[in-house]
């Protein structure tokens, strides 16, 4: 049955003419990147997910929110794309402008693989701004090293360039998301739960504007009820059977 539906969607990606594709943390798996919350061991598993990623989370316990990003920036340390990551890097190099690479991921691993254009709809892990508005004083460069770093005339924090539960996506970004789920005939939703919006609701963007949806997912995800087609399986073993030439 599965390889029956392997080889029906290697038919829709030959013939679509645009492909947005929508990852989430499932595809770093295969890396050892751990997720959101298996990164909480250890000393870290006495802390909530939740008041790591929030605004309000780090203006209470800034010390703690800076180390945690710090320790998941250090579980960076040595990994590596995968098998998954470089099957969507040379489906771009060999089909320029074909294929579109929405991402909710903020470790940098389709960038690495040699993947361009990526829409990175959560931020950066490695990239730090400001916390509140900057003023002429606040230079990144200059911000005195600290927990977290900042400035030493006003006292503004650096933290980390990621989108956290409440805050708005990169307008720009999120908008150019936008544009291709629409344009698309043909979107791959790779290893996300499908849970947090506003980026699983691309998928039913591109639904409503006719174009296939695909789950690539060796579990079930809240998206399976909108797709064309669900492939069980993981990024790693499924997109380089489906994108390979
Ligand atoms: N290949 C493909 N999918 C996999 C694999 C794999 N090897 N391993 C696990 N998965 C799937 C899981 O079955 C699950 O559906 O990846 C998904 C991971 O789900 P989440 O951890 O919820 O990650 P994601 O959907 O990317 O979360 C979205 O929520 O935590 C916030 O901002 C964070 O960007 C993140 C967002």
């Amino acid at each position: 049955m599965q390889e029956h539906f392997l080889e029906t969607v290697r038919g829709w990606v030959r013939e679509a003419g645009h492909i947005a594709v929508l990852t989430g943390a499932g595809v770093s798996a295969e890396s050892g990147v751990p997720t959101f919350r298996d990164a909480q061991t250890g000393y870290w598993a006495q802390f909530r997910a939740e008041d790591m990623a929030t605004e309000a989370g780090f203006r209470a316990h800034p010390e703690q929110v800076w180390d945690w990003y710090q320790h998941r920036r250090q579980l960076m340390d040595g990994v590596q794309p995968n098998a998954g990551h470089q099957a969507l890097a040379q489906f771009q190099a060999a089909h320029p402008g074909r294929l579109t690479l929405i991402t909710q991921n903020v470790d940098g691993l389709h960038q690495r693989a040699g993947s361009t254009g990526v829409l990175c709809l959560h931020g950066d892990l490695f990239a730090n701004r400001w916390l509140d508005t900057p003023r002429n004083c606040c230079h990144i460069d200059d911000a005195v090293a600290g927990r977290p770093p900042t400035c030493e005339r006003c006292g503004n924090q650096l933290r980390p360039g990621v989108v956290w539960f409440g805050e708005m996506l990169p307008l720009a970004v999120f908008e150019a998301a936008e544009r291709a789920a629409q344009a698309c005939d043909l979107m791959l939703v790779v290893g996300t739960a499908g849970a947090v919006y506003p980026a699983a609701g691309l998928a039913h963007q591109a639904r409503s504007a006719s174009a296939r949806v695909v789950v690539l997912n060796p579990n079930p995800s809240e998206l399976d009820g909108t797709a064309d087609a669900v492939l069980r399986g993981t990024s790693a073993a499924l997109l380089p059977q489906l994108l390979a030439a």
